[in-house]
């Protein structure tokens, strides 16, 4: 869960390797590194913490690497030892002759370790990382050829893993290779970029290969040579990138998080356009591969996911076994992936993932596949690892999302249940034609909703200043909001590092009720429809214990202004398209509370982006 960079060509490249870290750094952010050829010598440098502490590392050595046009870089989330600069990257081989980036996890990095020290090797980090530059460097004083060495040393390495590797003795090569870790190269006019994501190439070229598992790639100014394991040549498919540089920039918000919540509407938008035209015509999934038959033999729906992509996954099984009467599972992938899953070809598995890469989500996916199920991948980045075990794909193209927690991303999953369940309820016929088309209508009327939230979103951060000092905080909710209880917790916690849980409000008595007290906020998600009445009754039971109550509302019913301390008035809405709306203010509450306190919103301690390590 790190983000690496490289670059052979003809330009300066401390800038090209820093920029490209920067746009990596959702990916970690504990220390960073780089590694440049210069006239004599390879350098490293690092540091830790933020990017910005390796620019003013950087600062003085100008001269050192003013000619330099060859060099790798790596932003680090910690997994093997602490955030120091011991255990940053790049590590390097006993001589300092061979130097390594690396992304992902080398399961068997105890018993290299042991072995290379067996034959003299000193180690210097906690790194499994380090392992890997005694074994390339093992194997290149036998072979004198690098891209031969790594391709050598892969056979013992196991585990996930994308890696960059420079020589001093091979002035003008890049040798890259990766297994179960995304990496691709940028091809410019002589030049080559290596990075772990789009974002750090795209400003450079839009014409990328996606390297495959266990390829080899050796990068020079004028080539791009790249093998499999067993040293077959490979012709490379290139393809053009979709991502446009202009979605990076924060066009004027202070964070990215407040830029992409104010995206909402739009991604809204983007996704509808293709798929559902108008309220009397059907949804178009091109992507999607389930027909009558498919659907009339399936047995059950297993949906897995991580995070914040599980809670847009509680809603689809909400909808999907309301529209269509399929029974659906749901399940975090990091248990679906140590159990015995009744899974097979009669099984329908949907992965959600923002980001594609997830490593739990993944593995769960490629079990899944193995047992015969049909695959059906909700993702952010159609050009993903995930993507591309698909049977079936919804790209729900929110752009790219750059703040940490996810936001835009949210939506556009639900988006995509929306658009799914209401696919699957066409084909099963299990709806009536006027239903449908009255649903079709709300949705369509979504975005001006969120804008009309958006434009109210003082009265929120006024909401949230007062609860900003508070050390714990409770999201309760019933029906199809209580995943929206789930993730407005999740939102909360991930930026402002306040205790925030989500409960079903019917548990709170069986238990939770406990800790209510005159310090306790509690937010009830009080939307119109079948659950009201039985919330408003367990935001009374919250009341009666002194909590400091707030409800999220589309009802105007006088009486809650005796109830609630503060109310977050949202417009109405049928209760099925309410996690929509009600979602909403909550992202605007996490920001603004963690925004008061000071927080790091866009890059929250301890986490990364995407996690590609299990
Ligand atoms: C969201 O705010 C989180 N940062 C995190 O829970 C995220 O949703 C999770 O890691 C799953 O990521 P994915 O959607 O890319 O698979």
């Amino acid at each position: 869960m790190c983000g690496i960079v490289g670059y052979v060509g003809n330009k300066s490249v401390v800038d090209i390797l820093i920029d490209g870290l920067e746009q990596l750094e959702y990916r970690g952010y504990d220390s960073s590194g780089i590694a440049v050829m210069c006239d004599t010598e390879i350098k490293v440098y690092k540091a830790i913490g933020k990017l910005k502490n390796l620019r003013e590392e950087l600062c003085g050595h100008e001269k050192e690497f003013s000619s330099t046009t060859m060099g790798i870089g790596h932003i680090r989330w910690a997994t093997h030892g602490a955030p120091t600069l011991l255990n940053a990257h790049p590590h390097t081989c006993n001589c300092g002759n061979l130097v390594v980036v690396h992304n992902g996890i080398i399961e068997n990095y105890k018993e290299l370790r042991e072995d290379l020290a067996k034959s003299g090797c000193v180690f210097k980090s906690q790194t499994d990382t380090e392992a890997v530059a005694h074994l390339v460097a093992r194997k290149y004083a036998q072979c004198k050829d690098l891209k031969e060495a790594v391709r050598l040393a892969s056979y013992e390495i196991e585990g996930a893993y994308a890696l960059c590797v420079m020589h001093n003795e091979c002035k003008n090569t890049l040798v890259i290779t990766k297994r179960n870790a995304p990496l691709l190269i940028g091809i410019g006019d002589n030049e080559f970029y290596a990075a772990s994501d789009v974002p750090a190439i795209i400003k450079h070229t839009n014409k990328a290969v996606y390297l495959e598992d266990n390829q080899i790639a050796e990068l020079t100014p004028e080539s791009m040579e790249i093998v499999d394991i067993e040293n077959n040549k490979i012709n490379p498919k290139i393809e053009i990138l979709p991502w446009e540089p202009v979605a990076l920039s924060k066009m004027g918000y202070k964070h990215f998080m407040l830029k992409e919540i104010h995206e909402q509407p739009d991604v809204i938008r983007n996704i509808l356009v293709g798929r559902l035209h108008a309220p009397d015509e059907h949804v178009v999934l091109n992507e999607v591969k389930l027909n009558h038959e498919t659907l009339t033999h399936l047995e059950r729906i297993q949906i897995i996911a991580c995070g914040t992509s599980l809670h847009a996954a509680m809603i689809g099984k909400y909808l999907i076994e309301s529209f269509c009467g399929i029974s659906v599972d749901v399940e975090a992938s990091s248990e679906y992936i140590y159990r015995k899953t009744v899974t097979n070809e009669r099984t329908l598995v949907i992965g959600v993932s923002q980001s594609g890469e997830t490593a739990d989500t993944l593995t769960a996916i490629k079990q899944a596949k193995a047992k015969g199920a049909h695959i059906l991948i909700v993702t952010n980045r159609p050009d993903s690892a995930m993507a591309r075990e698909a049977d079936s794909l919804i790209p729900v193209n929110a752009g790219i999302e750059v703040s940490v927690a996810a936001t835009k991303s949210y939506i556009a999953q639900l988006m995509a249940f929306y658009l799914l369940a209401l696919y699957m309820s066409e084909i099963k016929d299990s709806i009536a034609p006027s239903t449908l088309t009255s649903l079709k209508t709300e949705l369509m009327l979504l975005p001006q909703k969120i804008e009309q939230i958006l434009s109210q979103k003082d009265n929120i951060q006024n909401v949230a200043r007062n609860y900003a000092n508070t050390k714990d905080f409770i999201f309760i909710a019933r029906g199809i909001n209580y995943p929206t209880a789930l993730e407005g917790a999740l939102k909360l916690k991930e930026i402002s590092y306040i205790n925030a849980t989500g409960y079903p409000a019917g548990e709170l008595k069986h238990g939770p009720i406990a800790m209510l007290d005159e310090t306790m906020p509690v937010l009830s998600i009080l939307m119109n429809g079948s659950v009201y009445e039985k919330l408003l009754s367990n935001s009374e039971e919250a009341k009666a214990r002194n909590a400091r109550m707030i409800a999220l509302t589309n009802s105007r019913d006088e009486k809650l202004n005796y109830l609630f301390e503060h109310i977050i008035k949202v417009p109405d809405v049928q209760e099925l398209f309410s996690p929509i709306i009600a979602i909403v203010p909550l992202q605007l509450l996490a920001y603004y509370i963690a925004e008061f306190l000071g927080k790091d919103v866009d890059q929250p301690r301890n986490l990364a982006k995407s996690v590609t390590v299990e």
